[in-house]
């Protein structure tokens, strides 16, 4: 079973509560979508290797420490994924992004496919799929499944809201994803909406309706 973590940081839940509200308008929601994905990079990248190096400050050398090797790639779920890799990359500038196209049926709810450009060394680094929205879960494991079929080894989910239903199928699906979220919401309603949720987020980013 893949690990799923709420990251309950204060400052997270408070700015996800911020964009939840209806009347936040699209400059202030992806301000602060980007912010929130920014906070949540730095929570998710404690574990990554450091090594010893040399430096030679004004006042002589020192052995300190770096990033050790691993390279990383954010992989933002078009569109509305786009409004997180701003936020991943003020962290992380050199990450590599690659995207993956994909849209959900309004009616049958299925994902499809419709664009994949990834980094040619996808095998070697560590990805982080981002999607403020994980409903179904159709989506999520669709772009994983994509990413595996191109070699990818070290998939991690980012995800602003989750739904149970989402995180139960991507776990039973790739139970190698880790999948984090900035919070677990109560269900999904009829149409596949997210409830609460912050309703159809690639909208709300984007001024489209
Ligand atoms: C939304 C969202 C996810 C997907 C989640 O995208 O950004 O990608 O739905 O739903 P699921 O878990 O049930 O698959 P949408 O298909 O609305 O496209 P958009 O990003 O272009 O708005
Ligand atoms: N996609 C969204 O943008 N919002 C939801 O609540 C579910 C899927």
């Amino acid at each position: 079973m893949s690990n799923f973590t709420v990251l309950n940081h204060p400052l997270i839940q408070h700015k996800l509560t911020m964009i939840r509200g209806k009347e936040v308008g699209t400059k202030d929601f992806r301000e602060v979508a980007n912010e929130i994905a920014e906070l949540m990079v730095y929570e998710i990248t404690r574990d990554l290797p450091l090594k010893d190096v040399e430096v030679e400050t004004p006042m002589g050398k020192s052995i300190q420490k770096t990033l050790a090797g691993k390279k990383l790639a954010v992989v933002p779920i078009l569109r509305a994924g786009l409004g997180m890799v701003d936020g991943v990359l003020r962290l992380i500038p050199a990450a590599k992004v690659g995207h993956v196209g994909m849209y959900r049926d309004e009616k049958t709810l299925l994902p499809h496919e419709y664009f994949v450009k990834m980094p040619s060394d996808i095998d070697k680094r560590i990805l982080f799929i981002v999607d403020p929205m994980l409903a179904t879960g159709g989506s999520a494991n669709m772009a994983i499944e994509a990413l595996k079929k191109r070699g990818a080894k070290s998939i991690r989910l980012v995800v602003l809201v989750a739904a149970p239903e989402g995180v139960k199928a991507v776990q039973e699906a790739n139970p190698d994803v880790d999948i984090y979220a900035a919070a677990l919401d109560e269900k999904l309603n009829q149409d596949g909406y997210i409830v609460p949720g912050l309703g159809d987020a690639g909208d709300r980013l984007f001024g489209t309706k």
